[in-house]
């Protein structure tokens, strides 16, 4: 991902170094030769600079969604109340003491904690195994008093060291002598403080997080030491620990006719053939770099339901930038929020959305490189005045189309 942002600029840089490196060394007898050599290098310095200024500079769309009247009903049905009517989740990503608490409570029937169900967070000392739950019970109680299904995200994810598994557990397996059944032990104590801990009340977890990276197995301490078994394993005592709890894989598929979406495939079909007790994939259909195709997506959802998993879209949030071909990106922006919603509503598979983010003011791309130097990310469906966007729009249209089937 992070290369395809800058694959131009690492080509653009190496070249000047190349050019560079080659004047310094040349003879000094060959002068024109060294002249057009830091002719070539200042050149391709210019149009390097010139393209990151086009590439990064600060772009705004109008927005003319500020002239649209909503109607009345809209403005006075939460979309909460449309999916409570067709028993779908309709979900949101938030924290503990989110200025957004009231709003979410009013428009949604389903939440994720964006981070305090991780491992990151939860396993504070992992030396000790030392929980804390005061945060991620604040919010869990927070869920249960206002009748929100809560997702668990995520119990198993080995993408990135200290947020997502305790970086001790590096030297853990390092040192270990058997590494998988060191890993079991892990995995196995972890899941069970874990899930034992919201046995019961968290009726849906995320077992295990984006296990792919490309077409293979992301390569990780749990993949490193057990291969494909860890996610076996993780399932096992899951089922084990909580047998009412919904049990899922999530992760994050673009190309979902190419490789990576078909290699995800092939996975669930192994997992399904060893018995392993899962019962749904989350599909996140963050929009990053791309715009999902919504055939595919609609195809590849097909295809999980046939093979008697449930689905729900798990992370869903639509950059803005995207759409700068667009007339109007702000309500292409919605479009397609509101086709991703249809898509899931259309099959009895996909049980639910969670977006993964409420204003663009505060929005998790603007913090995170290399996307925060690229704007405009707005990829939420409120905008920074908290005015709702086409995506809001988008989403309610298509939960109330669905009521009136
Ligand atoms: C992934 C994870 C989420 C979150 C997002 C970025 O998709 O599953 O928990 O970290 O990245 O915000």
């Amino acid at each position: 991902m992070i290369w395809q942002l800058f694959c131009t600029h690492i080509v653009l840089a190496s070249i000047i170094l190349l050019l560079f490196l080659s004047w310094l060394f040349w003879p000094c007898k060959h002068k024109s030769i060294r002249k057009g050599l830091i002719r070539t290098c200042g050149i391709t310095l210019l149009g390097s600079i010139l393209l990151a200024l086009y590439t990064y500079w600060p772009r705004a769309y109008d927005k003319k969604y500020l002239d649209n009247t909503l109607s009345v009903e809209l403005e006075q049905t939460p979309i909460k109340q449309l999916a409570d009517s067709i028993e779908f989740y309709i979900g949101m990503a938030t924290s503990p003491d989110s200025p957004y608490e009231e709003l979410i409570v009013t428009e949604f029937n389903s939440i994720v904690a964006e981070n305090h169900f991780k491992p990151g967070q939860l396993l504070v000392d992992a030396a000790n195994w030392k929980f804390d739950f005061s945060k991620a019970d604040q919010l869990m109680d927070h869920a249960e008093v206002n009748g929100l299904r809560m997702r668990g995200h995520t119990l198993i994810w080995g993408k990135f060291a200290g947020m997502t598994f305790p970086k001790q557990w590096i030297d853990v397996i390092d040192a270990a002598e058997d590494p998988k059944t060191t890993m079991k032990g892990l995995i196995k104590r972890y899941i069970e403080t874990v899930m034992g801990h919201y046995q019961g009340r968290v009726m849906s977890w995320d077992v295990v997080n984006e296990p792919m990276g490309g077409e293979d197995l992301f390569p990780s301490i749990f993949s490193n030491s057990m291969g494909e078994e860890y996610i076996d394993y993780a399932f096992q005592i899951a089922r084990e620990v909580d047998p009412a709890c919904s049990l899922f894989l999530n992760e994050q598929i673009i190309d979902y006719q190419g490789p990576k979406g078909q290699a995800f495939l092939g996975l669930l079909k192994r997992l399904l053939d060893r018995g392993v007790p899962i019962d749904g994939v989350g599909l996140q259909c963050h929009h990053l770099n791309d715009i999902h195709d919504i055939d595919a997506l609609k195809g590849y959802i097909r295809s999980i339901g046939a093979m008697g998993l449930n689905v729900e879209i798990t992370e869903l949030d639509v950059r803005l930038l995207l759409f700068r071909g667009k007339e109007d990106p702000y309500q292409a922006q919605g479009d397609q929020f509101r086709n991703v919603v249809k898509v899931c509503l259309d099959d009895p598979a996909c049980k639910g959305v969670t977006l993964w983010g409420v204003s663009d003011g505060a929005n998790w791309m603007d913090a995170v490189p290399p996307f925060q130097w690229k704007s405009p990310n707005a990829p939420n469906i409120w905008d920074e005045d908290m005015r709702k966007k086409p995506g809001y729009v988008g989403i309610w249209k298509a939960l109330h189309d669905a009521q009136a089937q």
